[in-house]
């Protein structure tokens, strides 16, 4: 059985390693092709944002890290870790889309308020809205993705049921039969046995989240964020999607459980303590955590 899981858990990787790894085969672009990609917009709500008018406030906040050519190429590049994003690449982590398409304007917009944790990426709450959907489009205009290319269809989060103890026992067993600890350990504490070994698709190595540290996810902290993101997986890192292995009702299951990792305090954490909950064992036989 732990084979047949094994056997399973290589082709998932497989199959991610094939949606993942499309990787632009067109040539690093430049100043000129820029020039020519100005007219790009952005939705949100009701705001439009214009590539163009966001020129200063780029060249002002974002470029000493993302670079003039949005090639993640600025100044601080040499100094810090994890590297500022390439956005000619077109890929990112935080979405509210399948695995392997490309974000909506949304959640850009989202991300730039939030900053990304455990990064040199600042939150950028105090811009006005008009102002970070103008810096949504300025950053869709690096990549030659959004002119070939729509945004993926949000994935669909069924509203969030009660939290009871079934569910977070339930949530256990996901965990274990889908392998979550493999890389962020049995306890959440990023040391599973793949966790050493980790690197992003650019081949730099890459840690996975330690859930009992208090750090929030970089792509938000709500129950909904966290079920958003390993149903669509950080697009560009070994985090991938399980939207193929876990069924909605599960995946609420899960994040109850995940919850119980964490070291804030939850009714969730309060249950799996009355209940004695043990964490999942990597050699028992499947069904029988
Ligand atoms: C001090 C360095 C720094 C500055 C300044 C900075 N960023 Fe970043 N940014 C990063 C790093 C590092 C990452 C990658 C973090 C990671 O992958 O965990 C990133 C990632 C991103 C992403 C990708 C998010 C995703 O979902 O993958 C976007 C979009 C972004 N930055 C936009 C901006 C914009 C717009 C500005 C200017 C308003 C800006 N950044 C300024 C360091 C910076
Ligand atoms: C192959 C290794 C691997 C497996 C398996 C894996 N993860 Fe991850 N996970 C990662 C890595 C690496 C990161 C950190 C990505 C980053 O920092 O950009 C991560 C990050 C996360 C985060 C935080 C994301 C954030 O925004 O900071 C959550 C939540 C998460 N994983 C949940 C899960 C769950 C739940 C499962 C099982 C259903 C799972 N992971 C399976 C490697 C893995």
């Amino acid at each position: 059985m732990q084979r047949n899981n094994l056997r399973k858990w290589s082709l998932l990787l497989g199959a991610v390693a094939i949606v993942a790894l499309p990787m632009p085969s067109w040539a690093q672009l430049t100043k000129y092709d820029l020039e020519s990609r100005m007219g790009v917009e952005s939705h949100v709500g009701n705001i439009t944002g214009h590539a163009k008018a966001a020129k200063a406030d780029y060249r002002r906040y974002c470029v000493v890290c993302h670079g003039e050519l949005g090639d993640g190429n600025g100044e601080s590049f040499p100094w810090i870790d994890p590297k500022p994003r390439d956005f000619q690449l077109g890929v990112f982590k935080c979405r509210s889309t399948p695995t392997g398409t490309l974000p909506t304007d949304q959640d850009l917009f989202d991300t730039l308020a939030r900053g990304l944790d455990r990064s040199n990426m600042p939150q950028w709450s105090t811009f006005t809205k008009q102002q970070r959907a103008d810096l949504v489009a300025w950053v869709k205009h690096f990549s030659p993705r959004w002119t070939n290319e729509k945004p993926g269809t949000p994935i669909t989060i069924p509203p969030e049921p009660e939290v009871t103890p079934e569910r977070i026992k339930a949530g256990r067993d996901v965990f274990a039969r889908v392998q979550c600890w493999k890389c962020h350990g049995v306890l959440g504490q990023a040391n599973g046995p793949s966790a050493a070994t980790l690197t992003d698709d650019l081949g730099r190595p890459i840690a996975a989240y330690n859930f009992t540290e208090g750090a929030r996810p970089k792509c938000g902290d709500t129950d909904r964020d966290i079920y958003r993101i390993f149903m669509t997986g950080l697009d560009g890192t070994p985090m991938p999607s399980f939207a193929d292995n876990i069924k909605p009702d599960e995946a609420w299951d899960l994040v109850f459980y995940l919850r119980t990792l964490m070291s804030q305090n939850s009714k969730e954490k309060a249950m799996a303590k009355q209940l004695g909950l043990k964490p999942v064992d990597p050699n028992a036989p499947a069904g029988q955590q």
